[in-house]
C-alpha cells in the first residue's frame, strides 16, 4: 500500500480519473470553458458587479451528487448554472459513500412518525421513492455508465434483541406507504433473527454517476469548475470563491455543511464518520443491499465486479483518534463472516445527522430570499440529496413542491428533537473545556514518533504537531478556525479533525471539510520552539 491518502482512497475515487474540469479563473478562465453564461436577463447588472464576475442564474457551491444533480435538472429546464468544488469534483461525501439508492434507512420511519406523524413519514416515504426513481431516469436519459444494478435492500437484526425494532420499523415503513416484506431468508453467510426488505432499489458507482450529471449539465450549456473553493455570499447574489466570484439569481449551498454560520447548520448537525472496505471474496457474494439494526452497525453489499463492500464503525467527529482500530474491526469482522481474499481499499466518509433526523432543505435563513441549502442526510446521501435537488430546483424555479415543508431548512427544532440538540451543545461545550484541562499536560514533544500526531505546547498556545516518516516537525495552531474548538489528531487519515462541528484540515493545515473556510495557522516547526 502507499501513502495515506493513497492508502484510504474510496473504491469510487481510485477506479476513475479526476476528470478535466477548471478551476474557474475570472472572466479569461471563463472564457475557455463551454457552456458559461456571461450574461443572464434575470440578474440585476446595474449594481456594482465587477465585469470579472462570472454570470449565470443559480451559482452552486459543492459538486457532489446534491449540487450536480440540482445542476442537472436546471440546466435542462434552460437556466444558466455554474458549479465549483474546492477539490476534483464528485471526491468528497458523494466519491466516499457504500452507494446504496433506496428509500429504506435503515431505522428511520417510526422516528419521523413518532416525532412528526404519519403525514411526515409518509412525504419522507414519497420523496425518498421519488428520489430512487429520479436517479434511474436520470442514467437511462443521459446514457449514464455507473454500473447500475437493481437490487433489494434490507434492514436486518443479527440477534433477538433488535427485532423489536425491526417490527416497528416494519409497521411504520408500511404505514409511509413503502412495499416493505418481512423475511428470514437473505443471501448473507450467517443467520439472521428477522429482516425487512424493500424491492426495486439501486446501487451504482456514485463517482461515474455524478460525472455523468457534471457532463450531462456542461452539454446543457452549464459550466463545472473544479479546485475552486467558495468562501462566502455577497448581498445574496454573488458567490464568492478563492477564484473570482460568480454573480447569480440564486445561491445554493450543497457543500455537505453550509459554510456560512448564519443559518446556523453547524449546531443543528452532528458530524458522524463511519468506515468501509473493499474485498475481494472467495464463494459467492450476497447481492442484497444490507445494513444491521443492531450495533455496531454492519453495511454490506457488493458490486458487479466482484468486490464486496463492508461498513460501520461510525462515531462522531474526533471523539475516537484511534481510527485505524475501526478499520480492524470491520476487516476482522469481515473475515469472521466471509471467506476473505484480500483487502483492495478502505475508506472513511463524514455524514451529518440533523437533531430531528429530516434533512435541511430549502432557504438559508427565514429571512433569505435567493440563498439555498440542503444538508443533513443522514447518511443516506443517494436518495435524500437527490430529493434536496427535486426540492430546491421547484423552489428556485417559483413551483410549489409537496415535500418541501417537510424538508424546510428553516424550521424550527421541534420538540422532540431540543433534547438531541441539547445533548449536542453539551457536548461542544466540554470540548471547549475539556480540551483546555486536558492539554495543561500536554505530551512532550520528544516523544512523538514518527507517523504521529499530537497536541503540544502549554500556556495557552498549543500545537498541533505532526512528526512525519522521514521525523520531520509539523506544526500547526491547534485552534480550529470556526468557533475556536481544539482539533484532534485523526490517526487513520493522518488528519486534524475538530470535535465540535466536524471540521476537518489536512497536515498543511487546509481545509478538507468544513464548516471552518480558513486553514489552520501555520506554527514554527523548531523543536525548540515547542
Ligand atoms: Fe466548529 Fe471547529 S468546526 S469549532
Amino acid at each position: 500500500m502507499g501513502s495515506v491518502q493513497e492508502r484510504n482512497r474510496s473504491l469510487w475515487v481510485a477506479t476513475t480519473d479526476r476528470g478535466e474540469y477548471p478551476p474557474l479563473d475570472g472572466r479569461a478562465g471563463v472564457a475557455g470553458v463551454a457552456g458559461v453564461a456571461q450574461v443572464t436577463s434575470d440578474v440585476d447588472r446595474s449594481d456594482s458587479h465587477s465585469d470579472r464576475d462570472l454570470c449565470v442564474d443559480v451559482a452552486i457551491a459543492g459538486a457532489g451528487i446534491a449540487g450536480l444533480t440540482l445542476a442537472r435538472l436546471l440546466s435542462a429546464e434552460g437556466l444558466k448554472v455554474a458549479v465549483v468544488d474546492r477539490g476534483d469534483i464528485c471526491a468528497g461525501a458523494t466519491g466516499y459513500t457504500t452507494a446504496k439508492v433506496t428509500a429504506l434507512h435503515r431505522l428511520i420511519y417510526a422516528d419521523i412518525e413518532e416525532s412528526f406523524g404519519l403525514a411526515a413519514a409518509r412525504t419522507y416515504a414519497q420523496a425518498n421513492q421519488a428520489a430512487v426513481a429520479k436517479v434511474a431516469e436520470l442514467v437511462a436519459t443521459d446514457g449514464i455508465d455507473c454500473d447500475i444494478q437493481s437490487a433489494d435492500a434490507y434492514t436486518y437484526a443479527a440477534q433477538d434483541e433488535a427485532m423489536a425494532s425491526i417490527q416497528a420499523e416494519a409497521q411504520s415503513a408500511q404505514r409511509a406507504g413503502l412495499n416493505i416484506t418481512t423475511t428470514q431468508q437473505t443471501d448473507l453467510p450467517y443467520p439472521v433473527a428477522g429482516a425487512i426488505s424493500l424491492s426495486g432499489q439501486y446501487q451504482f458507482h456514485p463517482r461515474k454517476y455524478c460525472m455523468g450529471l457534471a457532463g450531462a449539465t456542461i452539454q446543457l450549456g452549464g459550466s463545472v469548475f473544479s479546485h475552486t473553493t467558495a468562501v462566502g455570499v455577497q448581498d445574496e447574489h454573488t458567490l464568492v470563491t478563492d477564484r473570482g466570484t460568480i454573480r447569480a439569481d440564486a445561491v445554493v449551498l450543497a457543500t455537505h455543511l453550509p459554510f456560512l454560520d448564519r443559518g446556523g447548520y453547524f449546531a443543528r448537525c452532528e458530524p458522524k464518520r463511519s468506515y468501509a472496505t473493499a474485498l475481494r471474496i472467495h464463494g459467492d457474494m450476497p447481492r442484497g443491499m444490507y445494513i444491521s439494526a443492531d450495533e455496531p452497525i454492519r453495511s454490506v453489499r457488493s458490486t458487479g465486479d466482484g468486490y464486496l463492500i463492508v461498513g460501520g464503525e461510525g462515531h462522531k467527529v474526533a471523539h475516537d483518534t484511534d481510527t485505524e482500530r475501526r478499520y480492524r474491526a470491520l476487516e476482522n469482522w469481515a473475515r469472521a463472516n466471509f471467506d476473505v481474499a484480500s483487502v483492495e481499499y478502505r475508506w472513511s466518509a463524514q455524514d451529518y445527522v440533523t437533531a430531528d433526523r429530516l434533512p435541511y432543505i430549502g432557504r438559508n435563513t427565514h429571512g433569505s430570499e435567493h440563498v439555498f441549502v440542503a444538508t443533513g442526510f443522514g447518511k443516506w446521501g443517494m436518495s435524500n440529496a437527490t430529493v434536496a435537488a427535486m426540492i430546491l430546483s421547484d423552489i428556485i424555479q417559483g413551483r410549489a413542491n409537496p415535500w418541501a415543508e417537510t424538508f424546510d431548512s428553516t424550521r424550527v427544532a421541534v420538540k422532540q428533537s431540543a433534547k438531541r440538540v441539547a445533548v449536542a451543545s453539551v457536548d461542544v461545550a466540554k470540548r471547549f473545556i475539556g480540551d483546555r484541562i486536558s492539554s495543561i499536560h500536554p505530551p512532550s514533544i520528544d516523544a512523538l514518533a514518527p507517523g504521529c500526531g499530537a497536541i503540544v505546547g502549554s500556556d495557552g498556545d498549543k500545537v498541533a504537531a505532526f512528526r512525519d516518516d522521514d521525523g520531520t516537525l509539523h506544526a500547526l495552531s491547534a485552534i480550529c478556525t470556526h468557533l475556536g474548538c481544539q482539533v484532534n489528531f485523526n490517526t487513520a487519515e493522518r488528519t486534524w479533525d475538530c470535535p465540535c462541528h466536524g471540521s476537518r484540515f489536512d497536515l498543511e493545515g487546509d481545509v478538507l471539510e468544513g464548516p471552518a473556510v480558513k486553514p489552520l495557522a501555520v506554527k514554527p516547526s523548531a523543536e525548540k520552539d515547542l
